[in-house]
C-alpha cells in the first residue's frame, strides 16, 4: 500500500512565518491544512499580513511578504490556540519590531512553559510579559526595532526556542547565537539560508552552536514545496511494523531531516524491517524521500537522553508500540515530554495502565513490558493532546480493536484525515 500524509507542520508553520516577513512573492504547495497551521495563519493575518486562505488539498498559495518591519499591531489578542511552535515563534519575531502584541492560547498552551522564551528575548532588549501567571500565556511582547546581539546558551535542545531566538535576531537586525546540548530540528535554519540569511552552526565542545549574523534588512521570497510530515507518517509506519496494514506499506515524499527520523532507528533496532529511498532534488532545502515498512516481530528497545531531540514528538508512539513488543522499552533523559500539548510521560503511563499494560513512571521517561499478541481493550483519555489519541489509536487498530479514546477530531491539529486514513490502512483486516 502507498500512502502519503499532511504537509510537514514544523516546516509549513515556519513557512508562513518567513514568507511573511520576506520581500515580494512567496509560493508554497503542500501547507498543513491542520488547526495549528490555521492559529499561525490567522495570527499572522492580525499582524496585517495578507495570508490567504490555506486550501484543503495542499495546492499552491501565494503570500505576499510584508518585509522584515511590516508587521502591524494587531487589534486584539493574537490567539495561538494549540500552537506551541506559532506562539514561540511569533514571539520571537515580533521582538524585533516596533509593535505590542498579547499573545494568548487554549487550555493546554496557556499551560506550557514559556520562560524558555521570554529570557532570550527579555536579554535582546525587548519587553515581555507574563501578564496572569509567571511564565505561562497570557504574554505581552512590546518589540523593540535594533535588539542587541545575543549569545544564549540554553539547557535545553529546543527548536521552538532557538527558532524564537533567530527570528529575533533576524527582525532585531542583530547577531544572535544560540548553544543547546544536543542538535534540535533544523528547519529554520535551513529555510533562513535559503531566503538569504546568514546562518551558521556547528559542533563545539559546550553542544550545537548556530549563529545569526547581523543580517542586510531583507530577505528574499520562498518557493516551496513543504514535504510530508515524518511525524505523521510515523503512525502509519507503526501500523505496518505492528502488521495491522495487512503487509508493507510505503509513505511517500515524506520529509527526512536527519534531525527528525531518529524513530527510523529505534523501529529498526525493534526489529522492524525498514527501507527508506531518498528521492531528495539538489534545490530543496529539505531532504525528502519514501519510506517502507514491513511488519516485523517487535522486540524492547531503551532511548537515551542523547537520541531524545530526533525523536521527541514520536515517543509517545514508542512507548504504545512497547506494549506489543517481546520484552521491555525504556525511555529516558525524555523530561521535555512533560511540557507538551499535555505531560506525555503522565497521560502515556495513565493511558497504558488503564489497559493492563505494566508501565513505570520515571521522572525523565517511562518504562513498559511488553506482551507481544495480546488484546488491549478500555477506555483512554488524551487530554486534548493530538499525539496521545493518534499513538493510542495506532495501538487499538493493532491489538484487537477495543480502545476507545475520549477525543479523536484533536488528531486534526496535526493530521487531518487521520482516521480515514487509519481506516483504509488497517480498516478492514478484522
Ligand atoms: C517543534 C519543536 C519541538 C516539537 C514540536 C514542534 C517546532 O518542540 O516537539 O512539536 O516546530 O519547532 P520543542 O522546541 O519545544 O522541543
Amino acid at each position: 500500500m502507498r500512502i502519503r500524509v499532511p504537509g510537514d507542520k514544523s516546516i509549513s508553520q515556519r513557512a508562513l512565518i518567513v514568507a511573511a516577513l520576506a520581500e515580494g512573492r512567496s509560493r508554497i504547495a503542500g501547507l498543513l491544512h491542520g488547526g495549528d497551521t490555521e492559529s499561525t495563519a490567522r495570527a499572522l493575518r492580525a499582524l496585517g499580513v495578507p495570508v490567504p486562505t490555506i486550501p484543503g488539498d495542499g495546492s499552491e498559495v501565494v503570500l505576499e511578504g510584508v518585509g522584515l518591519d511590516g508587521l502591524r499591531p494587531p487589534n486584539g489578542r493574537l490567539d495561538l490556540g494549540n500552537s506551541g511552535t506559532g506562539a514561540r515563534l511569533l514571539m520571537g519575531a515580533v521582538s524585533g519590531i516596533e509593535v505590542e502584541a498579547r499573545f494568548d492560547g487554549d487550555t493546554s498552551l496557556r499551560g506550557r512553559p514559556m520562560g524558555r522564551v521570554i529570557r532570550p528575548l527579555r536579554a535582546l532588549g525587548a519587553r515581555v510579559d507574563a501578564v496572569e501567571t509567571p511564565d505561562r500565556l497570557p504574554i505581552v511582547v512590546r518589540g523593540r526595532a535594533g535588539l542587541s546581539p545575543l549569545e544564549w546558551e540554553s539547557p535545553i535542545a529546543s527548536a521552538q526556542v532557538k527558532s524564537a531566538i533567530l527570528l529575533a535576531g533576524l527582525t532585531g537586525r542583530t547577531r544572535v547565537a544560540v548553544i543547546e546540548p544536543w542538535v534540535s530540528r533544523d528547519h529554520t535554519e535551513r529555510m533562513l539560508r535559503v531566503v538569504g540569511a546568514p546562518v551558521s552552526s556547528r559542533k563545539t565542545e559546550s553542544g550545537w552552536r548556530v549563529e545569526l549574523q547581523e543580517s542586510q534588512g531583507r530577505i528574499d521570497p520562498l518557493d516551496l514545496s513543504v514535504p510530508g510530515d515524518f511525524s505523521s507518517a510515523a503512525f502509519v509506519l507503526a501500523l505496518s511494523a505492528l502488521g495491522a496494514a495487512g503487509g508493507e506499506v510505503t509513505v511517500e515524499r515524506v520529509g527526512l531531516n536527519p534531525t527528525r527520523t531518529g524513530f527510523l532507528d529505534v523501529l529498526r533496532r525493534m526489529g522492524a524491517d525498514v527501507r527508506v529511498d531518498d528521492r531528495t532534488l539538489d534545490d530543496t532545502s529539505e531532504p525528502v524521500g519514501d519510506v517502507v515498512v514491513r511488519p516485523g516481530v517487535l522486540k524492547g528497545t531503551e532511548v537515551v537522553a542523547a537520541e531524545v531531540p530526533g525523536l521527541i514528538d514520536e515517543l509517545p508512539l514508542v512507548a504504545v508500540l512497547g506494549a506489543c513488543a517481546d520484552g521491555e522499552v525504556r525511555i529516558s533523559g525524555a523530561s521535555e515530554l512533560r511540557a507538551k500539548e499535555s505531560d506525555r510521560i503522565a497521560t502515556v503511563t495513565k493511558g497504558l495502565t488503564g489497559l493492563g499494560v505494566a508501565v513505570e513512571e520515571l521522572e525523565d521517561g517511562l518504562v513498559v513490558q511488553g506482551v507481544p499478541g495480546r488484546t488491549l481493550r478500555g477506555f483512554v483519555e488524551v487530554h486534548h493532546d493530538h499525539r496521545i489519541a493518534m499513538a493510542f489509536s495506532v495501538l487499538g487498530a493493532a491489538t484487537g480493536r477495543a480502545i476507545r479514546i475520549d477525543d479523536r477530531a484533536v488528531s486534526d491539529v496535526s493530521f487531518p484525515g487521520f482516521h480515514e486514513l487509519l481506516t483504509r490502512v488497517a480498516g478492514d483486516r478484522d
